[in-house]
């Protein structure tokens, strides 16, 4: 039999790559994998134990012992879980943001989850996002996607974000400013920086809903695999 599909889709924070990959993931049936909940637990636990994210010297024994867990719920929620701690709501808070884009600079770092995303992915049939799912993670993947839009509508997108999880606090242009480091953090990094990968097929979502961008997906999909 076939292996099943691997699906990859990249792009900068706050594309709305997590909505659209769990509702499309679901639709097709594919498991979902958000590999940037991965070193966001990996960041919040660097925090936990105190260590300076700049320092990959003293980060490095912690990816020895690392026992990190993604659990998908029936809803297609992933529970997020890291050396006996449920992290799901915790590792998108303001302060876990600011340093994962660090955090993920470190070669060891990437090496130890890259591995860990290759291992889930051995099977097919899944649908990974994150920045460089398409060029390093599954550089064979069936379809890859690079969904990106403009920094403001980014901005907003996550302003709503924190305020739906009680974050009332947010000034957009401070977000604004925050994305476009963080793009530059990602892009810019020596290992892995995110990329377009050539063979993927760009899709900008602004002024496009969640639904909409995830019936492009299937379109592309349809046309791609039936
Ligand atoms: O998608 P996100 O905002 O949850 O990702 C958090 C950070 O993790 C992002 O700033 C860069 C990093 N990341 C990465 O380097 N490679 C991935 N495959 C996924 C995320």
């Amino acid at each position: 039999m076939p292996r099943k599909p691997i699906i990859a889709i990249d792009g900068p924070a706050g594309a709305g790559k997590s909505t659209v990959t769990r509702a499309f993931a679901k639709h097709l049936g594919l498991i979902y994998l958000d590999t940037g909940a991965m070193y966001r637990a990996l960041t919040w636990w660097i925090h936990y134990k105190g260590i300076d994210s700049n320092d990959e010297d003293l980060i490095k024994p912690l990816l020895n012992n690392l026992d990190l867990r993604l659990f998908l719920e029936d809803d297609y929620k992933q529970q997020v879980w890291i050396n006996g701690h449920t992290v799901t709501e915790v590792i998108r808070s303001p302060q876990i943001t600011a340093d994962v884009s660090l955090v993920a600079t470190h070669r060891s770092v990437r090496d130890a989850l890259t591995l860990q995303q290759k291992k889930v992915g051995r099977q097919g049939g899944l649908v990974a996002e994150g920045r460089d799912i398409g060029t390093a993670v599954f550089p064979y993947a069936d379809l890859k996607i690079f969904l990106t839009a403009t920094s403001r509508e980014r901005a907003q997108r996550r302003a709503n974000d924190l305020r739906a999880q009680g974050f009332d606090d947010c000034d957009l242009y401070e977000l604004e400013k925050q994305i476009i480091e963080r793009d530059n953090i990602d892009y810019s990094r020596a290992i892995a920086p995110l990329r377009q990968s050539s063979d993927a097929i760009v899709i900008i979502t602004d002024k496009l809903s969640c639904q909409q961008v995830v019936q492009v997906l299937v379109n592309v999909f349809q046309d791609q695999f039936l």
